[in-house]
């Protein structure tokens, strides 16, 4: 019986080791797992960085939906994220997209720190000065979000009113413009959602911003009581991905893939699927 009981404690040992020589094995085995059991070489997409493909850095203030927005995982997401892809998957580039922010967005790209600027970025020449931007991608035009009680009709209305605006956008230009630069109506935010949060808390009057954003919030955000003003007075943009001044080959490259993806359709549904009729 002893005996028994012995082998049997000895076997229940042996049993428990194995249990946790398994589970430990288990625990590095998981890891090494990510890689092929046949020991053949690592895809070219996870294939560490500094092969032969280099990673251009992207850039973006991911706060401007539809163009481009933070995903749960923090990565940029949007219209301009798929159109810099699909340019890049033409070329044959690697991309790192990341949330810069805006104002950090233009210092990055002059100081080399990103290679490309992807933004909803309206080409005008003073920005002209100072970077080179790709042939334009996405017409826009400003537009003014008012209470629907609001007598705005067009933006010289806005003369006397506090207006929020993201600073050093084109929608900062404008209430500049009408009222006056450093007039301390105009309410200057880092990105835009601060500045239609304030217009939500009535703190502000108006905001000025790209059509394609103000009309993304009246239909998405579910408040109600606010419309947009079309001033037809107020001069077209064009939106263009920016690069370092004289990067001459990037910009050929990015380019040459823009005019491939707007030849070969994938420009037109990348558009339907954030722009098209729903
Ligand atoms: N199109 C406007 C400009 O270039 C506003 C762009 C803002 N973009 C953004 N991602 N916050 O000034």
């Amino acid at each position: 019986m002893r005996k028994t009981m012995k082998a049997f404690l000895l076997t229940a040992l042996f049993a428990m080791l194995a249990i946790v020589a398994a589970a430990c094995g288990g625990g590095t085995g998981d890891k090494q797992s990510a890689k092929p059991a046949s020991g053949q070489p690592e895809t070219k997409a996870e294939a560490p960085a500094g092969g032969d493909q280099k990673v251009l850095k992207v850039g973006t203030d991911a706060a401007y939906p539809p163009f481009e927005k933070q995903g749960p995982d923090g990565k940029p997401t949007g219209f301009d994220m798929d159109v810099i892809q699909a340019i890049a998957d033409a070329n044959g580039w690697k991309l790192q997209i990341e949330h810069a922010g805006w104002d950090p967005l233009f210092e990055d790209i002059d100081k080399g720190k990103r290679d490309i600027g992807i933004s909803a970025i309206t080409i005008n020449d003073k920005r002209k000065q100072k970077y080179d931007f790709s042939d334009p991608y996405f017409d826009a035009y400003q537009l003014i979000m008012v209470p629907e009680s609001s007598k705005v009709t067009k933006a010289a209305d806005l003369k006397d009113l506090r207006v929020g605006v993201q600073s050093a956008t084109t929608g900062a230009a404008l209430a500049e413009k009408v009222l006056g630069k450093g007039n301390p109506n105009i309410r200057g935010f880092a990105d835009t959602p601060s500045a239609v949060e304030e217009l939500y808390a009535k703190r502000v009057d108006a905001v000025v911003a790209d059509n394609g954003v103000l009309t993304d919030y009246l239909k998405t955000s579910g408040k109600k009581g606010f419309k947009v003003i079309k001033d037809p007075g107020v001069e077209p943009e064009k939106y263009g991905i920016m690069v370092k001044k004289g990067n001459k080959e990037l910009l050929d490259g990015i380019n040459k893939g823009l005019k491939t993806i707007q030849d070969n359709g994938k420009y037109k549904e990348i558009f339907d699927k954030y722009f098209g009729q729903k």
